[in-house]
């Protein structure tokens, strides 16, 4: 087993990355066994597919390692670092370039999202960014890859490349990556629109909760969270097309790992009124030692420098062993 996963350093994590992604990171680092390895990185060649501010982008990646460690991940059982420092990850995406074909992008829905009307206009990396995906997981011949609900078309795509790449050179090179979407929060919404998720492109902070908001920034941002003028219903039926009240009791439920069904046996008749407080509670007792970890952390950016350099040189052990097998498979000369 090797579970590799990413996340872009394009702006602060939010709590639809904490429950959709990083709390299964840290609890399958945890239940490692011996021989099974775990890699976690900073997709910074990713975030580049759109520009951004070189001194901003230095500052986010600091801050997603710091959260990350502040999270759980932990540099001693984890491979903690940042994909620009191991080159291996784009040069494999060039190989699988060839792989991949045009049609397969094509059909990609984050790319016609984030190039929206102005697809000419989009950089040819932000086309080929689901190949550095494929190339990000393949590199390390991952066997799982726990991802929110919005990655899996991207893995999909991992899957067929990895099979075309095996079947064109003849090869059992590349195992197929399983994507592992958390079953309690596929998808955290956005608490001012319960058709979107929460993102961390959202030009509205209000939007969503970062994980280093504080109790009082979290506790304004649920008062004013989207709700409909309807009373928490007494089963998960109750809360069909209701998204934005669906979101809010989810999220209750996921943080304290319980059954959406006996959240709203606790809460049925009451409104949103009552609700949100005690929802508001209990996502700041489970951020708020995050956050205090955090602020520890990025007091010393030479440390958080100094364990991302360390991930990389024992990603870049793994990264150079499949990357040799992959020059000699397509016949590239020693
Ligand atoms: P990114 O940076 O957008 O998000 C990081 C992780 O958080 C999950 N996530 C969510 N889960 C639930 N609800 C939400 N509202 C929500 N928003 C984000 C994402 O699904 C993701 O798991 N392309 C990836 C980064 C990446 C990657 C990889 C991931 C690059 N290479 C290789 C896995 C394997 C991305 O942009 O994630």
């Amino acid at each position: 087993m090797r579970i590799v996963s990413g996340i872009q350093p394009t702006g602060s994590l939010h709590l639809g990355n904490y429950l959709g992604a990083i709390r299964q990171w840290v609890r399958m680092q945890d239940a490692l066994q011996p021989g099974q390895q775990a890699l976690f990185f900073i997709a910074d060649l990713h975030a580049i597919t759109v520009f951004q501010e070189p001194a901003s982008l230095r500052q986010a990646t600091r801050e997603i390692a710091a959260a990350m460690m502040a999270a759980g991940i932990d540099p001693a059982r984890a491979i903690l670092f940042n994909q620009s420092q191991v080159p291996e990850h784009a040069e494999l995406a060039w190989v699988l370039e060839c792989i991949a074909r045009i049609g397969w992008l094509n059909r990609m829905t984050q790319f016609k999202e984030k190039s929206g009307k102005d697809r000419e206009g989009a950089s040819v990396g932000l086309f080929a960014y689901p190949v550095l995906q494929a190339a990000d997981v393949l590199l390390y011949k991952a066997t799982h890859v726990p991802v929110g609900d919005d990655q899996k078309q991207h893995l999909e795509l991992a899957r067929d490349i990895a099979t075309k790449f095996n079947t064109d050179y003849g090869v059992e090179l590349f195992p197929l990556p399983e994507p592992l979407i958390a079953a309690a929060a596929p998808r955290v919404r956005s608490l001012r629109d319960g058709a979107a998720k929460m993102s961390k492109s959202d030009p509205s902070d209000m939007s969503r909760i970062n994980l280093t908001d504080t109790a009082d920034d979290i506790r304004q941002k649920i008062r004013k969270a989207r709700t409909d003028p309807e009373p928490i219903p007494q089963d998960v039926k109750g809360l069909e097309g209701r998204p934005e009240a669906r979101n809010l009791v989810e999220i209750y439920a996921t943080l304290q790992d319980r059954p959406v069904a006996s959240v709203l046996q606790d809460y049925a008749g009451q409104g949103f009124g009552q609700f949100k407080p005690a929802l508001a509670e209990v996502i700041v007792a489970a951020l708020e030692p995050i956050n205090a970890r955090f602020r520890d952390l990025l007091a010393h950016p030479q440390a958080i420098d100094a364990a991302l350099a360390n991930g990389a040189a024992q990603a870049r052990a793994l990264a150079r062993e499949t990357l040799a097998e992959v020059h000699a498979a397509v016949g590239f000369l020693k």
